[in-house]
């Protein structure tokens, strides 16, 4: 399992239930790991998306803890166990749900077959669920953006977290007076 965030310099995330900046590039990258993946979110942040509207061309898994939580085209799931058994059943759900969602679908299956492969599945926000997946992820896709803004929702500091390091960085790239760099975190290999 993965995960993908943008961060500022504190490792922010959002703000008011919104997030700190649209980086058009960092929206393609968010689009290209993404797209035919499954994606898992908390409540509050599929809110905050257009129209409340689950990702198009994704497998969505919500995460709410309000039974009667009903959301068109997407899974919805009420703790972390419901979302494990979600992934492991192979999609029917989620695929479904995306299907009815979408009325006539002409994409291919790639959605429904990868949701058994934990590699494809995209944990995407908000803190909360950040913070309670972390543990079951190899993986960060983090765009650091070197600027401290206004916020109250963070991602875990993996700069301090001693089992996280940085593989790679991209060459810093600026969206008008904004810099930022693409950067892939990964758990270390446990010591024998
Ligand atoms: N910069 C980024 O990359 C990025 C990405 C995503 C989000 N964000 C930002 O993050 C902020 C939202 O984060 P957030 O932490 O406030 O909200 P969130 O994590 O998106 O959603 C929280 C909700 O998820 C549900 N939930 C959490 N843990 C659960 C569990 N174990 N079982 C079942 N349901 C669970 C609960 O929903 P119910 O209340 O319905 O029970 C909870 O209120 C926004 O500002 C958003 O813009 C930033």
């Amino acid at each position: 399992m993965k995960m993908i965030a943008a961060v500022d310099a504190k490792w922010a995330i959002g703000n008011k239930g919104k997030l700190l900046i649209s980086i058009p590039q960092d929206m393609k990258h968010f689009r290209a790991h993404t797209l035919g993946k499954t994606v898992v979110m908390g409540r509050k942040t599929l809110e905050s998306f257009p129209n409340q509207k689950p990702l198009p061309d994704r497998d969505n898994i919500v995460l709410t803890r309000n039974p009667r939580y009903e959301v068109k085209g997407a899974a919805v799931a009420s703790d972390i166990d419901e979302l494990f058994r979600i992934l492991r059943s192979g999609s029917a759900d989620a695929r479904a749900q995306r299907t009815a969602g979408k009325g006539q679908s002409d994409e291919t299956d790639a959605g429904g077959t990868l949701l058994q492969d934990t590699d494809d599945v995209y944990v995407i926000g908000g803190e909360t669920i950040y913070r309670q997946l972390l543990p079951y992820c190899d993986t960060a896709y983090i765009t650091k953006i070197d600027y401290a803004y206004e916020a109250d929702a963070y991602f875990p500091n993996l700069d301090e977290d001693p089992e996280w390091e940085l593989a790679d960085e991209s060459d810093e790239e600026t969206y008008f007076n904004v810099c930022y760099t693409f950067c892939t975190y990964r758990r270390k290999a446990e010591k024998v």
